[in-house]
């Protein structure tokens, strides 16, 4: 184990001071795992904190926001819906797309900010294919134990752009090929590249209650984490470290295999590598752009020198727009007394389910109204786990290995279709239709948990769907 990580995680104990435990001379610890499903648990439908909205929408403000900021999270969404044109243009400020990219605006992969989707009828939304390369000699490079050297792909770099300014040509066209295994799909990209490019197909996450996942202290992550599976139930659970665009490394929560440590850091790689736009984390203005793409790198970009932090996205833009994803609203869970959904529930519980989709946290004290101090129930321990050769891409990422994956968060997976608008598509690259085929996916440490599911009786199958349809 690596200096950085806390040699010993003092196991706190957790405790709202109103409610949970006033008038109680026993410290109540609010994240223990539900005891009994006859009744719902308190605050259990407020799976956001005090932020929860009465709208099923994901596009909300938490509940929570003071007046003061809702300015800045409106004009973050503006940015985040907002099309980017190539530079230069007559509109200076928001110009300098590309000159490779995937997507126009941010909304265009994340819709509704819900995820997106390998096929919709109208061809593939808001997928990434990933690429890198093996670079051995940097194993167990910047400090950190067990990490995987990874380099970008010398033509292509970390992403496949399948769109580019009109003077240049995209590096290729995402096309799915579906492939079948054992009664279900996958997708597999169908491209031609040389065996030691590793390639990942991710798809577009929801992006609700990001920035009350950023505000769980770290050793209440790192509480759950077992690498060596040291209790013998068969799941270990590992924190990601991974070093961000400013080099220094953090814990990592956020992308499927939790590669980045904070909201400003996914964003700005998101500015930089889906759309060709630098910030001052990712300066370069040619986005993407490999040594050997040099008539990529010729082209001109956005950047007015003196201007907007000498980048085509400025501070305060990438700051707004980060705002903006850091205060999206939980939407309140429906049905949390009925007695199907506390049926299902408990089969979750029984299932072991909650062994990885930790149900509750607390966030850590701060400045911020929305974020700070809330009992949130994001059903995610926002660790790695190896989920088996059936969802392996062999694409190692920070300290995650090719079958490791960080545990999706649950919350708001019942609302997917009606606020993205297409079929709902489950897993990393979006290959479950339902939610019952995404837990017939899993594998490895959760086999088990998903042996025990499909031995449920069909009824009680139902009702941790319908559970899951609450959240
Ligand atoms: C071309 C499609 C595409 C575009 C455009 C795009 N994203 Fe994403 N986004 C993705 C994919 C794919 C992931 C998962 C990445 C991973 O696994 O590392 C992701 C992940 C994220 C996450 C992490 C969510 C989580 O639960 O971990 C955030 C936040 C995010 N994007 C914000 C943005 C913002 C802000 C923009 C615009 C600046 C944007 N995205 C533009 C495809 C896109
Ligand atoms: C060993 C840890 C582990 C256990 C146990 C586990 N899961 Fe998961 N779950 C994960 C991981 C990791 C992912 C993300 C996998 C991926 O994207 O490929 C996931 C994804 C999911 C998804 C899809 C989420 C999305 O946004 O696409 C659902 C639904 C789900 N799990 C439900 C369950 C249910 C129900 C159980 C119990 C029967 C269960 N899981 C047990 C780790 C686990």
């Amino acid at each position: 184990m690596s200096a950085f990580i806390a040699p010993a995680v003092l196991v706190p104990v957790l405790c709202l001071p109103v409610a949970a435990c006033a008038g109680g001379t026993e410290a109540i610890s609010v994240v223990q795992p539900a005891r009994q499903f006859t009744t719902a648990e308190r605050y259990e439908a407020n799976p956001g904190g005090a932020g929860s909205l009465a709208t099923r929408r994901f596009d909300r403000p938490a509940a929570s926001l003071p007046a003061a900021q809702r300015m800045t999270f409106t004009l973050g969404e503006a940015l985040f819906e907002k099309l980017w044109v190539l530079a230069p243009s007559s509109t200076r400020a928001s110009d300098g797309l590309g000159p490779l990219f995937n997507a126009r605006a941010c909304a265009n992969c994340h819709p509704g900010n819900g995820r997106g989707c390998p096929e919709d009828g109208q061809g593939i939304s808001g997928m990434v294919l990933k690429l890198s390369r093996r670079y051995r000699a940097e194993d167990g490079a910047f400090g950190v134990e067990g990490w995987h050297g990874m380099i970008p792909d010398y033509d292509f770099g970390w992403q496949l752009q399948d769109r580019a300014v009109p003077s240049l040509q995209p590096e290729g066209r995402l096309e799915l090929e579906w492939i079948e295994a054992h009664g279900l799909r996958y997708p597999a990209p169908r491209i031609d590249l040389p065996p030691e490019v590793l390639t990942s197909l991710r798809v577009a996450p929801q992006i609700i209650g990001l920035g009350l996942l950023e505000a769980i202290p770290e050793a209440d992550i790192l509480m759950h984490a077992d690498p060596e599976d040291a209790d013998g139930d068969g799941i270990s659970g590992r924190a990601q470290y991974a070093p961000g665009p400013d080099g220094a490394v953090r814990l990592g929560r956020f992308g499927h295999k939790a590669g980045m440590a904070r909201l400003v850091d996914m964003t700005a790689q998101a500015f930089s590598q889906d759309m060709g736009l630098s910030s001052v984390l990712f300066p370069e203005g040619s986005g993407d752009c490999t040594l050997t793409q040099t008539d990529c790198l010729e082209l001109p970009d956005g950047i007015d020198v003196g201007l907007r932090d000498n980048a085509e996205v400025s501070t305060e833009a990438l700051q707004a727009v980060t705002d903006y994803v850091t205060w999206l609203g939980v939407p309140k869970r429906r049905d949390v007394a009925d007695p199907q959904v506390l049926r299902g529930k408990q089969a979750f519980y029984q299932a072991q389910c909650h062994a990885c989709h930790v149900p509750k946290f607390v966030t850590a004290t701060s400045e911020d109204p929305v974020t700070s101090h809330q009992l949130i129930w994001p059903y995610s321990d926002l660790l790695l786990h190896d989920m088996g050769e059936g969802l392996a891409d062999h694409r190692p990422e920070g300290v995650a290995s090719g079958y490791e994956w960080r545990t999706a968060p649950l919350w708001g997976i019942g609302l997917t279709q009606e606020n993205t608008g297409h079929a709902p598509r489950f897993l990393h690259d979006g290959r479950a239709a339902t939610l019952d085929e995404a837990i017939r996916w899993h594998g490895g440490e959760a086999g088990a948990a998903r042996d025990r599911y499909l031995a449920l009786p069909a009824a009680s199958r139902a009702d941790l769907i319908r559970f899951l349809e609450t959240l």
